[in-house]
This record gives C-alpha cells, sequence and structure tokens, in this order.
C-alpha cells in the first residue's frame, strides 16, 4: 500500500489534483495496487478555515505518507497578506519540512507543440533538459529578512538575504551530478559569482563535487547568460543546476519553450517523502472554469510512480497516454491549435484515464 497526501490548494489547483486523483485511482485499479489518498488543506483555504497557510498536523500527515502531491496555491483575495501569513508560506514550510530540497523540473516538448511555442518551431523541438533546482534554502528562507523602519524616518527597508552553506550546495549538486549520469553526462551550474559571494562558494563547491563524477562534462554560466541561451539555443542543455531563486525564474521561461507552462511537471525530493507539484501555479482568472491545464499535474502522477515508488511501468504508461492523447488531437485551451479538439480540464483527465486502460 502507498499512501499519497494530496494538497489540492486554491485556484486551478483543485481541478488538476482532481485528474491527478483519477490518474492515480485508475492505475491502482489497473495494476491491483492500493494507493491510499488522504486530502489535506494549504494555502488560502487553509487560511480561511485554519487561520494559517498549513497546520502542523497536515504537515505531519505530509511527512508520514509515501509521497505528497501539491496543486497550487495563492490567489488575489490573500495577495495583501505580509509574507509570513500568504498562502505561499503554505507551500514553502510543505518544502522545508519535507527537507524537499532538490526540485527536477523536467522540460520537454511533446508531439508537434513545437509549433505552439513562441519561439521558432526548429529551434525547440525535440528539447529535453531538467532544471535542477535548489529548493529549501538562497534568498527564499536566509536571515535577516523583513520590512524595518529607517531610523532616521524616511521610510523603511525591506530585506532578504541570499545564504547558501558548503553542505547545501554539495546534496544538491550531487544530486544534479546523478542526474546528467542518468542523462546526456552534460551539466551547466548557473550563478551570479561575477558579483555574489554566495555564487562564488556556490561555483567553488560545485567544483569541487565535480570532482567525484569527472565522467559528467561540467561548465558554469551566470545567470543573465543563461537566459539569453534558453531562448538562443535551448538544445545545448542537459542538465541545469541552480539555486532557489534563479530556478524559479529559468523556469518559467523554460516552460515557454514547451508550449505551455501547463505542460511542466515537477518532482521535489530530500530528505523524507518526495513532493510532487505542476509547476504552474494557481491561475486566478481561469479557476473554477474547467479550462486548465492537467498535463503538468498528470506528468507529476508519472514522476511520483518512478521517483517514491519505483513503479516504471506505471510512470511510463502515464507519459504513453500523454503522447497518445495529444497525439489523437485532444487540446487543453493553452495548448490549442487550429484543427484540433479542444476539450476542459476534467475531459483531459478521462481521456487520460481512457489510454491507461
Ligand atoms: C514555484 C512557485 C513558488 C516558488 C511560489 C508559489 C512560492 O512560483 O513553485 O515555482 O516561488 O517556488
Ligand atoms: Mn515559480
Amino acid at each position: 500500500m502507498y499512501r499519497i497526501t494530496v494538497f489540492r490548494g486554491d485556484g486551478i489547483g483543485v481541478e488538476v489534483a482532481e485528474q491527478a486523483i483519477k490518474v492515480v485511482r485508475k492505475l491502482g485499479e489497473k495494476h491491483h495496487l492500493v494507493f491510499e489518498i488522504e486530502e489535506a488543506l494549504i494555502g488560502g483555504v487553509s487560511i480561511d478555515k485554519h487561520g494559517v497557510p498549513v497546520t502542523p498536523e497536515a504537515l505531519k500527515q505530509a511527512k508520514e505518507s509515501d509521497a505528497v502531491f501539491l496543486g497550487a496555491v495563492g490567489g488575489p483575495k490573500w495577495d495583501g497578506l505580509e509574507s509570513s501569513k500568504r498562502p505561499e508560506k503554505g507551500l514553502l514550510s510543505l518544502r522545508r519540512e519535507l527537507g524537499a530540497y532538490a526540485n527536477l523540473r523536467p522540460v520537454r516538448v511533446f508531439g508537434d507543440l513545437a509549433k505552439k511555442s513562441t519561439l521558432k518551431e526548429e529551434i525547440v523541438s525535440g528539447i529535453d533538459f531538467v532544471i535542477v533546482r535548489e529548493l529549501t534554502g538562497g534568498i527564499y528562507f536566509g536571515e535577516p529578512r523583513g520590512i524595518f523602519v529607517l531610523p532616521d524616518g524616511r521610510g523603511e527597508q525591506g530585506i532578504n538575504t541570499e545564504v547558501y552553506t558548503t553542505p547545501e550546495i554539495e546534496r544538491i549538486a550531487e544530486k544534479a551530478f546523478e542526474c546528467a549520469r542518468r542523462r546526456k553526462r552534460r551539466l551547466t551550474s548557473v550563478d551570479k559569482a561575477n558579483v555574489l559571494e554566495s555564487s562564488q562558494l556556490w561555483r567553488k563547491v560545485v567544483e569541487e563535487v565535480h570532482k567525484r563524477y569527472p565522467d559528467v562534462t561540467l561548465d558554469h554560466r551566470y545567470v543573465d547568460d543563461c537566459a539569453m541561451q534558453l531562448i538562443r539555443e535551448p538544445k545545448q542543455f542537459d542538465v541545469i543546476l541552480t539555486n532557489n531563486m534563479f530556478g524559479d525564474i529559468l523556469s518559467d521561461e523554460a516552460a515557454m519553450l514547451t508550449g505551455s507552462i501547463g505542460m511542466l511537471a515537477s518532482a521535489s525530493v530530500g530528505d523524507h517523502c518526495a513532493l510532487y507539484e505542476p509547476v504552474h501555479g494557481s491561475a486566478p482568472d481561469i479557476a473554477g472554469k474547467d479550462i486548465a491545464n492537467p498535463l503538468a499535474s498528470i506528468l507529476s502522477v508519472a514522476m511520483m510512480m518512478e521517483h517514491s515508488f519505483n513503479l516504471l511501468e506505471l510512470s511510463q504508461s502515464v507519459e504513453n497516454a500523454v503522447e497518445k492523447t495529444l497525439g489523437d488531437g485532444f487540446r487543453s485551451a493553452d495548448i490549442y491549435q487550429e484543427g484540433m479538439r479542444q476539450v476542459g480540464c476534467s475531459e483531459m483527465g478521462d481521456l487520460i484515464v481512457e489510454r491507461i486502460a
């Protein structure tokens, strides 16, 4: 038996998580496996019900399960709150509590979705790389932080701090080298070492770890250059290793290469059970309309089957079902192309489930 905690969260998180659950249930039925799904609250819904973005009980439940799935958090309703009370804080606490320091974000172009990219088809078709983003450190968590009154009374100052320690860099670098070893053995470490001390340490430690992975080719790029290269020649990349903040930004950029951010899945692995989430957010503007693309969530389920349960056949069958559904001409609104059939979130979920059978 596998115990999965599902946090639907807010906005389209609710709808896309529903499709992920359908897929998990179908996999269970088909392969005679028991996936026990327990839901819990995070984000705005938790603020509304409990007054906090995630409760200690919900965190405990997550930690005790075999894997965690999360839809998305946040929305305009909670935008005015200070950062320690916002929905996003729930997600950050969850990542931290699970020790999920390595965020793997595969960037792949499915079927003929290269046509949907804002870039030329020949630049993006066949793209296949992974962003390994450090997830529990850096400027997201560094102290001091806060908004403080200036002593001279001329206003306030907002402070955030980028901190990385040797062990934190070592463990994420190891994950990235391991990942590269399973792929084309090319690792690009991204930093801002021409300006930031935290990046200088990052570079030094990555070089050290590289000594244990001589079979992997390593190069370093500054983040501004990397942002440009992603648009100029994205196929040069195999594995990109970077910190929390740069990884956040570069993965949204990379998402656009694939046609839509609605296609990008992720796994966050570390000390305890892993966390699976679509890369996209809660998209309040389309929430509740049944038009969101559930494929990022469904592909995150595929990652769960592989990384948490080592059920490679199941993982493959989910990916095949996604390929097949797209190949059969079904599209959610974000990836719609002329001549194809546009379907809603829930119908897309059903089409995938049918094709897993
Ligand atoms: C992501 C999101 C989160 C992040 C937010 C919602 C806290 O943008 O998963 O990329 O910045 O990590
Ligand atoms: Mn993001």
